[in-house]
């Protein structure tokens, strides 16, 4: 195995990917990037200095000539979200970082599959999309896979069933306006509602679930993280690591990231996340999942509002 993979933004994100992607058999090289050089050393010394136990693997502080031949491009750069503030409000400062990284990095790795974690990430792979030249199967935004980890963790818990067994979608922006198409959550091929039911009868105290208080779980786990701790990086960054695995692997795996709608669900011209098939040649197809007419009308808000937020930024 030799595949490399190249993080730009050595911040907290950016080096619990790098770490976490150190921890596995996946990548043999790992180059990080950041305009602060120091930090990037810091971090790949801190991260490499455990290494001994796994197999090889090279971890460099570089330059946009060291991503040449990246098998994924991983993009963190920007401005963190602090307390209260939300994605959209960092949209135009991380905007502008993107678009002085965009030429650099797509000159060293053209073939590369790009992850966009920066946040307001959908508009973040929005930008990416429009001014990478790129073709679209090749950027991949982290979109809700976090927010579908979260909403999958949540339900287990009130489930009291491993979150293996549970199929469940969180779809649209990662942010205010996601939403749970409930029509799609499955128990291992029953639908949640029934289980429920099924649990009950063996004699579970498991309680019908609370769907607008599971929706808020998963929308304001992100901030709530933040106002405790400061930042949220570990669930991202696992999230993101699973990504690279599934864009490595040799078959394809439904995921839920962000990407160009062509007219899906009545959507067009914004990213973000609904049902998508991703392998090794990046973003094969949208697979298209039966929503009834509420859901399907969330879908189409999330993009509006995600569309008012574009028409807002200098592109
Ligand atoms: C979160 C940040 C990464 O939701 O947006 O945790």
């Amino acid at each position: 195995m030799s595949r490399k993979i190249t993080i730009i933004g050595a911040g907290s994100v950016g080096s619990t990917i790098a770490y976490s992607l150190s921890q596995e058999e996946l990548a043999s090289q790992i180059v990080m990037i950041d305009i602060n050089k120091d930090k990037a050393e810091g971090e790949v010394m801190d991260i490499e200095q455990g290494t001994c136990f796994r197999e090889p693997i090279s971890i460099i502080a570089g330059d946009y000539p060291d991503a040449k031949d990246s098998d994924i491009v991983i993009i963190t750069s920007g401005i963190a979200r602090k307390p209260g503030q939300t994605r959209i409000d960092l949209a135009q400062t991380n905007v502008n970082i993107l678009k002085s990284i965009t030429p650099q990095i797509v000159k060293e790795a053209p073939n590369a599959l790009y992850v966009i974690v920066s946040n307001p990430v959908d508009i973040m792979t929005y930008v990416f999309t429009k001014i990478s030249g790129l073709p679209e199967r090749q950027i991949i935004g982290s979109g809700t896979i976090l927010d579908t980890a979260r909403l999958r963790c949540g339900l287990s818990e009130k489930l009291q069933v491993a979150q293996k067994n549970i199929h469940a979608y969180v779809f649209g922006e990662h942010g205010d306006t996601s939403f749970i198409p409930w029509t799609g959550v499955y128990v291992s091929g029953i639908h949640v509602d029934e289980y429920v039911n099924v649990a009950q009868h063996m004699g579970k105290d498991v309680q019908p679930i609370d769907k607008d208080e599971m929706s808020e779980y998963v929308r304001k786990s992100g901030g709530i993280v933040i106002a405790k701790k400061g930042a949220t990086f570990y669930a991202v960054s696992r999230s993101v690591c699973q990504l690279c695995k599934t864009l490595l692997a040799s078959s394809e795996t439904v995921v839920t990231v962000s990407s160009m709608m062509h007219g899906e669900y009545g959507v067009e011209d914004v990213c973000l996340s609904t049902l998508t098939l991703v392998g090794p040649k990046g973003i094969s197809g949208k697979i298209p999942m039966r929503m009834n007419k509420e859901e399907t009308k969330k879908l189409q808000a999330s993009a509006e509002a995600l569309k008012s937020v574009i028409a807002q930024i200098n592109l």
